[in-house]
């Protein structure tokens, strides 16, 4: 029989792609989301048996008690994602980033799998020289990274558990993102022609969305061998300075200007560049690289023309 997966924050940019592919591969899954940016971007996937939608609050005890029956695997992706808006809202942050995710794991039976995406900003500032392994002390520096790691702690402390220390995630989904950054970058080329960058030797590590949903797919599928740890997930070709990443779309989009600047700063000061290599020997590696992303980013952004704020 098929495994039921719940999905929290499935209609999420990640989610999003995450039950597509769960769908694809024959999985039942059930979304539980409170629709914070008043998307619906899984009305396509109604028509199908085993797909169900919660409207809900993750911060919801009967809620989860109730998504959680008859459940095989859990994936908390409900968070206040992103340094800037975890800023915005200090106190609900930690709520829905830490409070809600110790809550589920605190609920769910000791037979349901978990599987919690963190963020590898938790490296904080390394050199940019060498590699971050899953050995590499974190130290986060956003509220964001600091609730990010708490609740991955939390989440390692219990048994039939692991986490994925992403990648900046990249590519396109029915809920977008343009505040990632490839897809940010990509969306200056395209949309005003130019692009700042500040900070431009700071190293980072990129990761195609859809890799990502296949990365949860494997864990799911060999759980046996990898819980119990936490698993960098990045494309190894894709540890880029930020130099590197604009330059890179200029391939693409020739009349990109591109200004690098001295003023500006990252809030979570990331300059890394991550080893994959455990979860390369757990049996999965990304494989969608930057110019499949970038080519992607380019082809979505021609149906993003309109906006309701502005008459061109
Ligand atoms: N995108 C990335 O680059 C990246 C990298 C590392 C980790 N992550 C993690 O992956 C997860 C998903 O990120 P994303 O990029 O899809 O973000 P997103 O903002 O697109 O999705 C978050 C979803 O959670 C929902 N949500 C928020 N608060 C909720 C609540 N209280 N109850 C129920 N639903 C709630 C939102 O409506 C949204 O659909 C997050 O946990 C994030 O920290 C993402």
């Amino acid at each position: 029989m098929s495994k039921a997966v719940l999905v929290t924050g499935g209609a999420g940019y990640l989610g999003s792609i995450l039950c597509e592919h769960l769908l694809n591969a024959g999985y039942k899954v059930t979304v539980l989301d409170s629709l914070l940016f008043g998307q619906h971007p899984h009305m396509h996937f109604c028509s199908n048996p085993n797909y169900d939608f919660m409207f809900g609050d993750c911060r919801d005890k009967a809620t989860l008690q109730k998504a959680l029956k008859g459940i095989d695997v859990i994936i908390p992706l409900a968070a206040v994602v992103g340094a800037p808006a975890c800023d915005r809202d200090p106190w609900m942050t930690r709520e829905v980033n830490f409070d809600a995710i110790k809550l589920i794991n605190q609920l769910r039976s000791k037979d349901q799998l978990i599987i919690y995406p963190t963020t590898n900003s938790g490296y904080g500032a390394k050199s940019g020289d060498v590699f971050c392994t899953e050995e590499t002390p974190l130290e986060p520096i956003s509220l964001y990274g600091q609730t990010k790691c708490d609740a991955e702690a939390e989440i390692l402390s219990s048994a039939n558990s692991m986490t994925l220390r992403l990648a900046t995630v990249f590519g396109l989904s029915p809920r977008p993102r343009l505040d990632l950054l490839v897809n940010h970058f990509t969306y200056m080329a395209v949309t005003e022609g130019y692009l700042v960058v500040f900070e431009k030797d700071f190293k980072r590590n990129f990761v195609h969305v859809r890799d990502v949903a296949d990365c949860f797919i494997h864990c799911i599928e060999h759980a046996n061998k990898m819980c119990g740890r936490a698993y960098n997930v990045g494309l190894d070709a894709a540890n880029v300075s930020k130099e590197g990443l604009a330059l890179k779309i200029k391939e693409h989009v020739p009349n990109f200007y591109i200004h690098f600047s001295d003023v500006g700063s990252d809030p979570d000061k990331r300059n890394y560049v991550v080893s994959n290599q455990r979860l390369r020997e757990a049996g999965f590696e990304a494989k969608r690289s930057l110019d499949d992303g970038i080519r992607e980013l380019l082809k979505g952004y021609r149906m993003l023309k309109r906006s309701a704020m502005k008459n061109v």
